[in-house]
């Protein structure tokens, strides 16, 4: 699935309005520009006839270097003033809160689930039904990042400490892509995620089975995998909830095989990309927290990689 990421394909009630004002900016702007010129071009042809100063040319100075940029201005401002409210979406009174942390240099999700102990853990994806509003509570872990999906809202920071909530509706199925918009360190242009929105019914699908703890299997490929897994104590970063609980400092992993991608959006999500990765990583997104598993012959590799597979 190939995700779009353009503030030109709106996908949500928030980013057309935000687009609809752009593009009255742009035209008011475009028609200033023209305006300036067009008079530029008439001064240096007055000017080439050996044209001087005359009396009129005060009103010259006077009405299209105060009056028509002031009234212009102006007239932009109290339009786009009257209009931002509408960059607001009313909440639900059962809307669906989702915890995004950014981190050096991925996104944590988090979805609140009902009677469980603990909550669905994902990361750099977040799955959304269409048509109804969500409320985005953003923050950071680290540094300041910036959430930005051009195609569903504009940006809002994520600062240390602090919440920034954003509420927003994707009105369409899709896939968008989304970019860290605030520079915060070497692997800032490695920063992205999948908003992927679903029909209603799917999601709930989804978020039911993201819900489960991860599937344990009987492959003896698998089994070698997992052993490889201990071995390697990548538990001591990551957590497979339900079968090697671990540390929260990576991603959680309990059901990593149903994303689209790896390394925020660095790699798609297939063995060869599993394999690349986990041996590779620092080849693959030097200074990621991750360090390069080189040391792993190509069979332990090929059976991690099964595993990681086998996390459906
Ligand atoms: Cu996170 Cu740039």
């Amino acid at each position: 699935m190939t995700a779009r990421q353009s503030v030109l394909h709106s996908a949500g009630p928030i980013a057309s309005e935000t687009a609809d004002i752009a593009w009255l900016l742009i035209a008011g702007a475009a028609l200033v520009f023209t305006i300036v010129i067009v008079t530029l071009a008439l001064a240096l042809w007055r000017r080439r006839r050996g044209e001087r100063a005359g009396p009129g040319d005060a009103a010259w100075l006077i009405g299209a270097g105060i009056a028509f940029p002031a009234v212009v201005l102006s007239a932009l401002l109290w339009h786009v003033n009257a209009r931002s409210p509408r960059l607001a979406v009313a909440g639900d009174r059962d809307e669906i809160v989702i915890g995004v942390t950014g981190r050096m240099w991925w996104w944590e999700v988090r979805y609140p689930t009902e009677g469980a102990a603990s909550q669905v853990l994902l990361a750099n994806e977040i799955r959304l039904p269409a048509g109804r509003t969500v409320r985005l509570a953003l923050g950071s872990g680290d540094v300041i990042h910036s959430f930005w999906v051009p195609a569903l809202a504009g940006k809002v920071d994520m600062l240390p400490g602090r919440v920034h909530a954003l509420r927003l509706r994707a009105d369409v199925p899709g896939v968008w892509r989304g970019q860290c918009a605030e520079f915060c360190g070497e692997q800032h242009a490695r920063m992205a995620l999948d908003v992927v929105v679903l029909e209603p019914a799917q999601f709930d699908v989804w978020l039911a089975a993201q819900a489960r703890p991860a599937p344990a299997s009987s492959d003896p490929r698998v089994a070698a995998g997992r052993a490889v897994y201990r071995a390697q104590r990548c538990a001591a970063c990551h957590s497979i909830r339900g079968l090697e609980e671990g540390g929260s400092l990576a991603p959680d992993l309990t059901h990593l095989a149903s994303r689209l991608r790896l390394g925020a959006g660095t790699l798609a999500m297939h063995r060869a990309g599993l394999t690349d990765w986990v041996a590779n990583v620092q080849g693959v997104k030097t200074g990621a927290r991750m360090p390069s598993f080189d040391r792993l012959d190509a069979d332990a590799l090929a059976a991690l990689a099964a595993f990681l597979e086998s996390l459906k």
